[in-house]
């Protein structure tokens, strides 16, 4: 088993004399993966029913002549011009009523019938023309699912999803609270999607239009992957995006790809762009179970975004890529292969920069295509986490309505926070589902989780029991699935099992703090807490909760479980949660008795992490420590 190594190939946007020249470099590069054809739809289809394969089967021969395997594309992300002029209705509206016109990508309604027969098509055409290639090692259906759309064939689609989900309108009314406002519904006609609306809207409402979302683009995505399995057995994957506008359940369609695979890109300069790449890539490893998965896209220097624009420092950009690796992808691949001439991502970053392959980008691209091949032997083993924080991306979406008590709450923040927490001490968090089997996990930290199923809060407490430790974040327990309130005290679904009873919110100003008796601080948020049967482990120490709980713990069964009322200070949370920094990012894989050791230094210095066995980019047999240089890195088999 290798690593793959390569990215997005848009040859269609280029003369075929540069082809020759892409896999020769390719070759070069030690590049043995592209994904071909994810915008090509007007290249492959230029007029209806009219396909132009001639220049797809001449670039997928070439490179498999030069022994690079494909991950061919469907390119439903973005139908031709034609598709909208002959189907004016498969345009996307915005909520606040606006269709949209072409001219841009991803410009469809997947709720339209016309766009679903053509994406249906278009992949049929592809998978019988190409299934049985040799340059095929996968199929990539669409790209980034999560357009959606606020049209009436949207609004159609989602009252038969409501029917479905909740029975009648009586059971409607009541998960949404619709006496409220005189929002009652007598009639399923007058439901419609949350469009822009005069004041707040309602929150189960909008919840449910993410969770309709999800599932209609899961049965698009299920119908491309139908066509291409009538006539391939090659895995079939689509990439994963992040970003809080996306209403794609992930953990659920992490069920539906047989590799999970998501694109990676930061939104931060600094530690913080390396903080997210660790978080990207442990979330999608929770996706997939613990099983490999693929680093399907990242930036080989700057976005496109000129607001974030920021060039990859030296070294950087490998780093960024091997802290995917040691975190279970099966390689790394970019956005793009080679920088666009034109186009609306002209200036986004490449493998090969328009400078050409004479440029430190592309000498940094030939580097870690040499390095990879040296640590594909980690590819079959599992990465070590004994610790885990959860993530529930309903909840996420539930955190983002605008009638929360305060506006500083941030699941994502604090999800966050809690993630870099442990990678600041070079320990590795898994990601994992409320209701997943935590047993294997020493420690398991509940960030904010706001919204919570009675059946996973029944899994929570069962981890304790058995001996888990739980801790809980500021804001959890609060709602069921309906977002109602689950009355008696906050934190509703966890008083129990923390032993204590939140009487009221006390949010903090955006940029004021609370001292805590420990000597640290706590910010954002604070709660009027009761210890009811919890020992109280620190104490507001000003203000007008003076004197009152802050943090707490409660033993319950073999196990523990902490409840910590406001975002505390990192110095606090390591206290708390056991942590003390390292100067290297580090993971640990194992297979059977073998163990494999990334060390990524992110900082300027040099630092020494005691190791024994043989680092596989030198080669060297190390005995007692290891030297990781600024900006380097190590990855030690020991047995
Ligand atoms: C991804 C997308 C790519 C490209 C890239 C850089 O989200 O899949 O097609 O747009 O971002 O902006």
């Amino acid at each position: 088993m290798s690593l793959w190594y390569g990215g997005d190939y848009n040859p269609e946007q280029w003369d075929p004399v540069v082809w020759k020249d892409d896999v020769e470099l390719m070759r070069r590069a030690g590049v043995n993966l592209v994904t071909v054809g994810v915008f090509s739809w007007s290249s492959l289809e230029p007029s209806p029913g009219e396909y132009r394969f001639g220049w797809l089967d001449r670039v997928l021969d070439l490179l498999h002549g030069g022994g690079i395997s494909v991950d061919l594309a469907t390119p439903t992300a973005s139908p031709p011009p034609w598709f909208s002029r002959l189907h004016p209705e498969a345009l996307p509206v915005t909520a606040d009523g606006l269709r949209l016109t072409h001219g841009s990508r991803d410009t469809y309604c997947a709720c339209a019938p016309a766009y679903r027969t053509a994406a249906r098509g278009i992949a049929r055409q592809l998978a019988e023309q190409y299934h049985d290639h040799p340059a095929l090692a996968m199929w990539h259906v669409h790209n980034e699912y999560g357009t959606t759309c606020y049209c009436d064939l949207a609004a159609a689609r989602f009252r038969d999803w409501l029917r479905e989900r909740y029975g009648s309108l009586d059971r409607l009314n009541e998960a949404w609270t619709t006496a409220f406002w005189s929002q009652g519904y007598a009639d399923w006609a007058d439901v419609e999607p949350p469009r822009k609306t005069q004041y707040l809207v309602n929150p189960t409402h909008c919840l449910d239009y993410r969770r309709f979302w999800s599932d209609e683009l899961l049965a698009a995505f299920r119908e491309q992957k139908a066509e291409i399995n009538a006539v391939s057995e090659l895995p079939v994957t689509t990439n994963f995006v992040f970003g809080g506008w996306v209403p794609v359940n992930h953990a659920q369609w992490a069920a539906e790809v047989d590799v999970v695979a998501i694109d990676h890109y930061p939104d931060q300069a600094g530690i913080g762009a390396e903080e997210q790449t660790a978080f990207g890539a442990d979330l999608a490893r929770g996706w997939a179970g613990g099983k490999p998965w693929l680093l399907m896209e990242h930036a080989a220097g700057s976005l496109n975004d000129g607001r974030r624009w920021h060039t990859k420092e030296p070294g950087r950009m490998a780093r960024h890529s091997l802290s995917h690796v040691a975190r279970g992808s099966r390689g790394a691949l970019f956005f793009q292969w080679r920088a666009s001439r034109g186009g609306a991502e002209m200036y986004h970053s490449a493998m090969v920069p328009h400078a050409g392959p004479d440029s430190r980008r592309f000498t940094e691209i030939e580097e870690l295509g040499s390095v990879l091949p040296r640590l594909a032997e980690v590819a079959e083993s599992n990465v070590v986490a004994e610790v885990a924080v959860l993530w529930d991306v309903e909840c996420w979406w539930a955190m983002q309505g605008t009638h929360l008590p305060s506006s500083s709450l941030d699941y994502l923040a604090a999800v966050r926070s809690a993630h870099r927490h442990f990678w600041r001490a070079g320990l590795t968090a898994d990601f994992a589902a409320p209701d997943a089997d935590l047993s294997s996990y020493r420690l398991v930290v509940v960030p904010s989780l706001y919204l919570i199923s009675d059946e996973a809060a029944a899994n929570l407490r069962a981890y304790v029991e058995a001996g888990g430790q739980l801790v809980v974040g500021y804001f959890s327990g609060i709602v069921d699935p309906d977002l109602r309130v689950r009355l008696g005290g906050y934190p509703g679904a966890f008083t129990e099992l923390l032993g204590v009873r939140v009487e009221e919110f006390h949010p903090l100003p955006e940029d004021g703090t609370v001292a805590l008796a420990s000597g640290g601080h706590g910010r954002l948020w604070s709660e009027h807490v009761h210890a009811i049967s919890a020992e109280v482990v620190d104490r507001y120490a000003d203000g007008v909760l003076d004197g009152l709980p802050a943090i707490t713990r409660h033993e319950v069964g073999a196990g523990t479980a902490w409840y910590v009322s406001t975002e505390v200070d990192d110095e606090t949370a390591a206290r708390l949660l056991g942590l003390s920094p390292s100067p290297l990012e580090t993971v640990h894989r194992r297979r059977g008795d073998t163990t494999w050791t990334f060390l990524i230094n992110h900082g300027e210095q040099e630092a020494v992490a005691p190791a024994a066995g043989v680092e596989l980019v030198t080669g060297e047999q190390v005995d007692g420590a290891v030297t990781v240089p600024g900006g380097g890195y190590a990855v030690l088999r020991s047995t």
